[in-house]
């Protein structure tokens, strides 16, 4: 596959029905592998060098440096196209149909030692309450994984399941009734899941001098608007548009603001006004005789 809009690189449809069906049931597919070796080569020599700008883990904590971070990402070269590589979008679209967003990338260079990370999910709503549309989270193994540093755990069909992510935390990382732990994908895999599954990544020893490159983009389905990412949202889309990775309008759907809502504005509102039952404000009793 190549950054300039030619056919997926291992000649396969975007996803094949089977494919399809497993997303829906478990919440996760995987295509192994879908990057070809020139690609994903390229995709870790950024990688190294955003690494040694000297910002670890794109998980960690928010402040000034990580958000200038974070539009680092999205200018570097082959991470910007990757947002909008055409066979990802084929795929994309298969899942939320047309007119999805892009709502953010991160990408991240696990050394050996490196700490896992406990049972969450990634669906962006506040308070969660349902699943009407689709959110997707791609995580791309430029590396592959072996059994080192981190295996991914995820728990099938957790996806339809209604609940802050916060409560599954308290599991750690341990195993779950009915959870799977992958650790064997070959480089250049794609994982891509349902923003809502259960996943985590649990530590493991070994991968001295072989670091796990890994990059995650995702998506959001259109129809509703949706919690924007933190940090400057609006000029990381500025960057991504300034850059032309809506590839002459084809892809332009990506980065309209209009899909999202200022998440840290909205939660704190939210913070203020979150007392008591949602259900009666929403569909309020009707007053005096019926
Ligand atoms: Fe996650």
């Amino acid at each position: 596959m190549t950054t300039d809009g030619a056919p997926p690189s291992n000649g396969q449809p975007a996803l094949s029905d089977a494919h399809f069906a497993q997303f829906d049931r478990d919440g996760y597919v995987i295509i192994e592998p879908f990057l070809a070796d020139d690609h994903r080569l390229r995709l870790i020599s950024e990688v190294d060098a955003w690494a040694a700008g000297g910002i670890e883990d794109a998980y960690a904590p928010r402040d000034d440096r990580r958000s200038a971070h974070e539009r680092v990402q999205l200018a570097l070269h082959e991470h910007g196209l990757l947002v909008s590589h055409p066979p990802l979008m084929a795929i994309v679209e298969t899942l939320l149909g047309r007119g999805f967003a892009y709502h953010h990338l991160h990408t991240t260079r696990f050394d050996a030692g490196s700490n896992g990370v406990q049972w969450h999910h990634d669906y962006m709503q506040f308070p969660q309450s349902n699943r009407s549309h689709g959110m997707v989270h791609c995580f791309f193994y430029l590396s592959g994984l072996n059994g080192t540093i981190g295996d991914l755990l995820l728990r099938p069909g957790s996806h339809r399941l209604v609940v802050d992510s916060a409560a599954i935390g308290s599991f750690g990382t341990e195993d779950l009734p009915g959870s799977i732990a992958i650790d064997r994908l070959a480089p250049g895999s794609l994982v891509v899941v349902h923003s809502a599954l259960w996943h985590a990544r649990r530590k493991k020893p070994g991968g001295e001098g072989r670091p796990r490159y890994f990059v995650d983009a995702s998506y959001c389905q259109a129809g509703i608007r949706w919690p924007s990412d933190y940090g400057d949202w609006r000029s990381k889309l500025r960057v991504a548009q300034d850059r032309g990775l809506d590839r002459d309008g084809r892809f332009s759907h990506l980065f309209d603001e209009a899909h999202f809502f200022d998440v840290a504005e909205a939660r704190q509102r939210l913070a203020r006004e979150n007392v008591g039952s949602w259900l009666e404000r929403v569909a309020p009793p009707p007053v005096g005789p019926v």
